[in-house]
């Protein structure tokens, strides 16, 4: 069988998950699932996961997915309902929603009823520089007064545009959502993701919302998951399925764009793109194949990479690391001028799943 598999480390996740609660101790803890648990897999990671106080996900069929493994915790909807039909899935699964626009507001108060004697909570997203959901200082304290005044339970809440970085932004959307907490105390607060739950354990409020870390990729240009002492949680392998040796100026994969330079032994990998596997790369990208980080050589075919094995004892069968605990997930996002989170997320379905 054609071996290309993802597998889950659960208890990895579980390390991460208490190190959120030690860093952020006296804050309830969302854990993001969203986007299939960055590409993870819902059901192993909720397993592992199941000590968190809720779940934030982006709509409302990720929600759906949970309450159907039997999980009860409370979920947030990051972006709130689509349509006023949702209204009734949210009531009927107890649902969270984020209000970011005048018609979910509108949405909400026409069921306020119900909403409310389910005990569930509304996020009002603030819009505090980031220009991407949430309403401006100016209009969100008449939006609180509006719920707060017709019984709802008010959380306000804000995405850092920056929190992996030092930006002048930092600090406008930091006094801006401290300036409207005050103007509508009493109010619980959530600001803070992965990143910001290093960075600013004072922004930590009521709900941390972490997600990159839980699985065991960094959120910073700068500082790697050894340094935020996180564990890896996906293992990305597949195996070796042919062995070439070439001579030098012979060529290798599409486009003949890698030329040996010395005679070198080549050892064929069952991964390409067709399962995720990154073929853009903008620096040498490795793998690890016996303990050893070994450069890709050529193009990344849709389900073949040729790795340099030269004078090591490589066998038919022998298993390779494409990320995971060696090789980290985000030094080939470096290699290929993106971000870990895209990887994860964007893994075909290919891959066998496993979890551990
Ligand atoms: C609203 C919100 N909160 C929290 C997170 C988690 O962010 P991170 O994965 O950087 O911890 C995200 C992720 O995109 C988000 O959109």
């Amino acid at each position: 069988m054609r071996q290309a598999t993802v597998c889950i480390d659960q208890s990895a996740l579980q390390y991460n998950l208490n190190r959120v609660k030690q860093l952020a101790p006296n804050a309830k803890i969302v854990s993001m699932v969203k986007a299939n648990a960055y590409g993870h897999g819902i059901k192993d990671c909720l397993a592992a996961l199941n000590s968190s106080d809720a779940f934030g996900v982006a709509c409302l069929q990720e929600a759906l997915e949970i309450r159907a493994l039997g999980y009860e915790q409370p979920i947030t909807l990051i972006e709130g309902i689509f349509s006023a039909d949702e209204m009734q899935t949210v009531l009927a699964e107890k649902l969270e929603c984020v209000v970011h626009q005048p018609q979910q507001v509108n949405w909400l108060l026409a069921h306020q009823e119900q909403y409310t004697a389910l005990g569930l909570k509304v996020w009002i997203k603030l819009n505090s520089g980031m220009n991407r959901l949430g309403f401006k200082a100016s209009e969100i304290i008449a939006v609180i007064n509006t719920l707060k005044a017709a019984g709802f339970i008010c959380v306000l809440t804000m995405h850092f545009a920056n929190a992996d970085a030092d930006h002048p932004l930092n600090e406008q959307q930091i006094a801006q959502f401290i300036d409207i907490k005050q103007s509508c105390a009493p109010i619980l607060a959530s600001c803070c993701n992965s990143a910001a739950i290093y960075r600013w354990p004072e922004l930590h409020f009521d709900y941390v919302r972490p997600g990159i870390m839980l699985y065991g990729a960094t959120p910073f240009a700068d500082r790697t998951v050894k340094d935020l002492d996180l564990q890896p949680v996906m293992t990305l392998s597949a195996e070796v399925i042919a062995l070439n040796h070439i001579q030098k100026g012979e060529k290798v994969g599409y486009g003949s764009t890698y030329t040996a330079l010395q005679n070198m032994d080549l050892a064929i990998v069952s991964i390409g793109y067709g399962d995720g596997y990154p073929r853009a790369y903008v620096k040498q990208n490795y793998v690890v194949i016996q303990g050893k980080m070994l450069p890709v050589v050529g193009r990344v075919a849709m389900d073949m990479v040729a790795i340099d094995v030269t004078g090591l004892n490589v066998a038919l069968g022998t298993p390779v690391e494409l990320w995971g605990k060696q090789r980290l997930v985000d030094d080939v996002a470096d290699a290929n001028g993106t971000i870990g989170y895209e990887l994860l997320c964007r893994l075909s379905q290919r891959p066998h799943r496993t979890a551990k």
